[in-house]
């Protein structure tokens, strides 16, 4: 359980842990790969770890330099091992459907399980294309659901048009087609993060992307690279947003990624009114890099949906809080993925934030806030969801009474030591 107080305003500067999206990758394309791959800025949080441990179970030695760099031993993409025991994914959906592309062209068998909300999670959106490549996978309710049984094998390129703009799923099939024979092509309906596409190139393959429409060619080897990961902006979002919580205060981040297909969040508080500067600094690995400052404006609500929902679909429930100070109303539409997240997060951001006093209404896809209003006290619950604790501490930070949240154990996934960063904006007072 964490207490938050009211913050007076405050000014910070700071990096924060790597990039979630980006570490994953960087020890699944590792592992992969022929030779060795150095990695630096690798986020130690419990879903990444859990990757790591994946594919240690499949052969891959990765050695732990510091919390922060790992060296790993890449097997070749046809070099992994049958793990003999389940691979336990945790709370992870990136490890689960990205890993799961890579085991449907493995030749061996393995489970696949992970915690409550992942047997919860919709897993045919990768069953079903990697079903269509001639992967045998099982599980229950005809694969929907884990536990997962992967009995790998030769795989066939196809072109797949998903229904929805997801990177995991845009990525599982990548992963696939570099084991599969012929090209494997992925249209997605609006662009989804592109981490995938811009790792491969790093590490020697080929591939085009253009107009949301991404092919590989199989049979293609990696070859070891070093894979320096910037700092994660869904994590420094929730920075972000605590200097537009508390009038007066200023936010800055450095060396966080600034790759276009996850700064909507900048965007959407830019519309909003808040003070933004962004500067950058550098590319690593293909990502660009830079340096972000956000600062209170006068508020007004937005209406954010279409294309703009992907890239900030992680920071949507920070986004509401931060739209309970804004004047008028704020829509978010066409967001019916948030249901199926870690928890479904219209309804958790929905009632937890109501519980502070605010004015929120789910909606069909997404949900409605009308603003400004004053948060009250309360206790709040993250439902085991590191993005909804984390969106409730920052809520209790403009709060006019202490807010307690329980359940933040969960904010480990993606940023161990987050209120570490939250005691220092209640002491680093202008
Ligand atoms: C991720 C993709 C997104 C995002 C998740 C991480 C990734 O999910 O919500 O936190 O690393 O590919 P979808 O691709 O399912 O939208």
């Amino acid at each position: 359980m964490m207490e938050i107080w009211q913050s007076k305003p405050f000014q910070l500067t700071c990096k924060v842990p790597g990039d979630k999206s980006i570490s994953h990758r960087s020890i699944m394309l590792g592992a992969l790969a022929e030779g060795v791959t150095e990695v630096e800025g690798f986020l130690p949080g419990k879903d990444c770890l859990g990757t790591l441990q994946c594919f240690e179970q499949m052969g891959v030695e990765i050695e732990r330099l510091s919390p922060t760099s790992v060296r790993i031993h890449g097997r070749g993409i046809h070099g992994l091992k049958e793990p003999v025991a389940p691979l336990d994914v945790g709370n992870s959906g990136t490890t689960i459907r990205l890993m799961l592309g890579i085991l449907a062209g493995a030749p061996f068998f393995s489970t696949v399980i992970g915690d409550d909300s992942i047997s919860r999670r919709p897993m045919d959106r990768v069953v079903q294309p990697l079903r269509k490549m001639g992967a045998r996978i099982e599980g229950r309710e005809n694969g929907r659901y884990t536990p997962l049984a992967v009995k790998g094998g030769r795989l066939q390129g196809i072109t797949y048009h998903s229904p929805v703009a997801s990177a995991q799923v845009k990525s599982c099939l990548l992963l696939a087609g570099l084991s599969a024979e012929g090209v494997t092509t992925v249209a997605e309906p609006s662009l989804s993060r592109d981490h995938t596409e811009r790792m491969l190139p790093a590490f020697g393959a080929a591939l085009t992307a253009k107009d949301h429409v991404v092919s590989i060619e199989g049979g293609q080897s990696l070859r070891g690279t070093k894979v320096r990961v910037p700092g994660d902006i869904s994590s420094a979002a929730f920075l972000l947003a605590a200097a537009l919580m508390v009038p007066g205060s200023q936010v800055t981040v450095e060396d966080v990624g600034l790759n276009p297909t996850r700064t909507g969040i900048l965007d959407a508080f830019k519309q909003m009114g808040a003070m933004v500067e962004v500067e950058e600094t550098g590319s690593w690995c293909n990502e660009p890099v830079g340096r972000v400052t956000v600062r209170t404006g006068e508020l007004h609500g937005v209406t954010i949906g279409g294309e703009m929902i992907p890239r900030l679909i992680d920071e949507i429930p920070v986004l509401a809080v931060v739209a309970t100070q804004a004047k008028g109303t704020t829509v978010i539409k066409d967001a019916k993925e948030l249901k199926v997240k870690e928890s479904n997060r219209i309804a958790t951001t929905v009632n937890e934030l109501n519980k502070l006093g605010a004015n929120i209404k789910e909606t069909e896809d997404g949900m409605v806030i009308e603003g400004p209003v004053t948060l009250h006290g309360g206790t709040t619950t993250s439902h085991g969801d590191h993005r909804i604790g984390m969106s409730m501490a920052v809520a209790g930070l403009g709060a006019k009474e202490t807010v307690k949240v329980l359940d933040v154990e969960s904010i480990d996934v993606s940023f161990p030591g987050f209120f570490r960063y939250i005691q220092k904006m209640q002491v680093s007072q202008i």
